[in-house]
């Protein structure tokens, strides 16, 4: 193994800031149950609802509209749930005026896609928009469909492997025209780029501490005021009720210190990985011949720069980076003992074998200009054995 390590993988997690930690192990110490009524339970409900403003003032919005879940999965299943009760209650008397037809993207994380599939397994009608050649919706299909039968449409903000950012807020205005209800999972978007709940015109927004240097296995979901949340877990009275289960404090206040440095941070954030993403774009494109970037050339997010290797294969590349110290991600997911190419490039038009050679580098804050000039050192002679091999191969 080599010494040197370069993690680039900051879509998949991100570290705890330090910040973040020491904070959180001083905090280990608020014990108290928030729900409790004598003091340690006072002062970890007091520290709650500071991390909850904190969180609230990160998208604009208000704290009374944010609700701590386990993270950006279980906020999305949440959204999908609480549609798929307003749909029908129990007695089957249907309190969504007939809708029945739910829009999303083909490029979605599989949390959404799944729930999508879920509720067309019940019998809802789920629509999946394509995208064009850099990861975009049209917006012109999405008006296609929406009709009196949308119930709601679900778009992420910012795609996790190719970093193409959606026009959301004319998404949202076109959905809120047709009376149908917006939610987007703005997972990979907050922090890295600027996002007001207000702005956008959203009723639900998605998100995740860990994507933010906060921990893992917490994070929350926004609601607008006066638009539908069923709770998806059920029992005491947290989270005013929309999200039962013991207050996990550590999470919580740490989520709260990574959202209060992420709204200072955002610009520079955004300024400085623009400027080292372009370091490693042109060094990669200078050093390897024929290779592609998958996204968007302006609309994307200014950590994520995914590519293609042809006649490399993404796997290989993998390996051969992280014997090198370099941990970096491919989009083809082990699906039942077959390598799947990424469901999110293919939409993009790819072909099968360009899919399978791509990588994608997501940038932060520990990332260097050193970092980046010895990715683009290393990373050549790796493509050229492996097509070298490849060659000899076929
Ligand atoms: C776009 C997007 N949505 C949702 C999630 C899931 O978030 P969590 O890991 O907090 O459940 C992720 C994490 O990879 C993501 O990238």
């Amino acid at each position: 193994m080599n010494e040197r390590r370069v993690y680039i993988d900051y879509n998949a997690t991100t570290p705890l800031r330090p910040e973040v930690k020491a904070s959180m192990i001083a905090d280990l110490e608020v014990y108290g149950n928030a729900s409790s009524m004598h003091a340690a339970g006072r002062l970890a409900h007091g520290r709650v609802e500071e991390a909850r403003a904190a969180v609230g003032r990160l998208l604009g919005a208000a704290p009374e509209h944010i609700v701590f879940t386990s993270g950006g999965s279980e906020s999305n299943n949440t959204v999908f749930q609480t549609m798929r009760r307003l749909a029908s209650d129990p007695s089957g008397r249907p309190l969504s005026g007939g809708r029945n037809e739910i829009i999303t993207t083909a490029i979605e994380h599989p949390c959404v896609l799944n729930s999508a599939a879920y509720l067309k397994s019940l019998g809802f009608r789920v629509h999946f928009l394509p995208v064009d050649e850099y990861g975009k919706i049209r917006l012109e299909d999405l008006q296609g469909l929406l009709s009196e039968k949308t119930l709601f449409v679900s778009v992420m903000m910012a795609n996790n492997e190719i970093g193409v950012i959606q026009d959301i807020r004319e998404i949202s205005r076109r959905v809120k025209a047709a009376g149908a209800y917006m939610h987007t999972d703005a997972v990979q978007a907050v922090g890295k780029i600027p996002v007001s709940v207000e702005d956008l015109g959203i009723d639900y927004l998605t998100m995740s501490a860990h994507k933010i240097y906060g921990p893992k296995g917490i994070g929350a979901l926004y609601f607008r005021q006066g638009s539908p949340l069923y709770p998806l877990i059920h029992g005491g009275h947290q989270e005013d009720g929309y999200r039962a289960g013991t207050y996990n404090n550590i999470g919580i206040l740490g989520f709260g210190v990574a959202a209060a440095i992420a709204a200072e941070e955002v610009e520079t954030y955004g300024r400085e990985l623009s400027a080292l993403r372009a370091r490693l774009r042109d060094g990669l494109a200078a050093a390897i011949p024929h290779i592609t970037f998958n996204g968007h050339p302006v609309d994307t997010l200014p950590n994520t720069l995914n590519v293609s290797f042809p006649g490399a294969e993404g796997e290989s590349i993998l390996l051969g980076m992280d014997i090198m110290g370099i941990e970096a991600s491919t989009g083809s997911a082990c699906a039942s003992g077959s390598l799947e190419p990424s469901h999110v490039i293919m939409a993009l038009g790819v072909e099968a074998e360009l899919a399978h050679g791509s990588i994608r580098f997501s940038l932060g804050w520990g990332i260097t200009a050193e970092d980046i000039d010895y990715i683009v050192e290393t990373v050549p002679p790796i493509i050229s054995r492996l097509r070298a091999m490849s060659t000899l191969a076929s």
